[in-house]
């Protein structure tokens, strides 16, 4: 059995400037500490994620966020084997701050430096998680991800489909501007939907007819956008009782779309490999009750597992950057100097690049 190894994690790729010490062997492995410094309040007054200022601000706190996940583990660097790092996908001002941090930090110490793709980190969290084994499928939805993965190894990724526009959760948020409820949209809309009928609106389930694990959310904010001035028009204004039955349909629809979806992605992830035996969500979007409860009776109907790692580790964190790096480190695969940062870096190199760019930037 291989001896267990102490990762020190970094992550920028996106708005949140994250750092976490992560202990063990791939296949048992623990968070010793978790810091995410989030920039939500820097954005706010823009509706969506300023690159530039998120770069900025990574700068300022990728050194305090390695500083704090240090003390927190109770460690320094002198006993760390590893400085595992996102090096892409993501707004690429941001990627480089904690790419040039971990750098700084390999040359001074010596320690051993990975680069980590962080559609991998959230790919292999439900084995950090659960213990999941290899292979299953990932379903990551997020205000930037929406994506279906086959995992059969810790570099071993076939994607199956994924958004064809926006992610889900961007479809969340921009659901709850046009209805002027607050940010991030998600938790807004599905406090709403809770007191509305999802009946009483018929939107539109995209692409649900084509024969593929492709999705398209873009469609859905405009009949949304439409549906409230329809209502608008006929009312004067917008009662609280029909925004929570726009709110509820909202959710309704996106929700019909990503059962049915998961649902062909695992006959797909099947036909590829037998052994599929569980499925793993990942991304903000996972938090959703109602999304969740369609995922498990799928798996249930369909005896898979359902692996929804805890929201601390869903979402963007350091804590799967490092266990990503975890598994790097054991098979000793390791980056030198020349590492740099991507904007773009699909985790499949060989499907078709994604269409869609998402609010907080090209993904894969
Ligand atoms: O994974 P995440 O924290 O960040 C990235 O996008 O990388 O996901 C944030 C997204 C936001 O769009 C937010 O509205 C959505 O996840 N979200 C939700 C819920 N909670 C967060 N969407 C639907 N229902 C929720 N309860
Ligand atoms: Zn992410």
């Amino acid at each position: 059995m291989s001896a267990p190894l102490t990762i020190l994690g970094l992550e920028s790729s996106c708005d949140d400037t994250a750092a976490a010490v992560v202990r063990g062997t791939p296949k048992n492995a623990h968070v010793i500490s978790n810091i995410v410094i989030g920039q939500t309040d820097a954005h706010a007054a823009f509706g969506g994620v300023v690159p530039e200022i998120a770069a900025r601000a990574h700068a300022e706190k990728i050194d305090l966020a390695v500083k704090q996940a240090l003390s927190q583990a109770n460690t320094s660097l002198a006993n760390i084997d590893a400085i595992a790092v996102t090096a892409g996908p993501g707004l690429i001002g941001g990627v480089l701050s904690a790419v040039m941090c971990a750098k700084g930090l390999s040359l001074a110490t010596g320690t051993p430096l990975i680069g980590i793709n962080h559609l991998a980190g959230h790919a292999l969290t439900p084995q950090l998680t659960d213990g999941i084994a290899f292979p299953y499928l990932m379903l990551l939805v997020s205000g930037g991800h929406c994506q279906f993965l086959l995992v059969e190894g810790p570099d071993a990724y076939t994607r199956l489909g994924g958004t064809i526009d926006d992610a889900p959760g961007e479809a969340f948020d921009k659901t709850a501007r046009i209805l002027g409820l607050a940010q991030p949209g998600g938790p807004a809309v599905e406090t709403e939907a809770k007191s509305g009928d999802p009946k009483s609106f018929a939107l539109p389930r995209p692409l649900l007819n084509r024969d593929d694990c492709n999705m398209s959310f873009s469609g859905l904010k405009t009949a949304i956008l439409r549906a409230r001035d329809q209502v608008i028009a006929d009312h004067g204004g917008l009662p609280r009782a029909l925004r929570a039955d726009l709110c509820a349909s909202f959710q309704a629809a996106i929700t019909d779309v990503l059962i049915a979806k998961s649902r062909r992605a695992l006959a797909e992830a099947r036909k590829i490999n037998p052994n599929v035996q569980a499925l793993a969500v990942a991304g903000g979007v996972a938090a959703n009750s109602a999304i969740r409860t369609g995922l498990q009776s799928l798996c249930a109907e369909t005896e898979t597992d359902f692996s929804a790692p805890p929201l601390a580790l869903c979402t963007d964190n350091a804590a799967m950057i490092a266990f990503a790096g975890l598994h790097r480190a054991h098979t000793g695969q390791f980056d030198d100097m020349t590492l740099s940062a991507r904007p773009r870096w699909p985790l499949d190199q060989t499907s078709p690049t994604l269409l869609g760019s998402g609010k907080k930037g090209a993904k894969a």
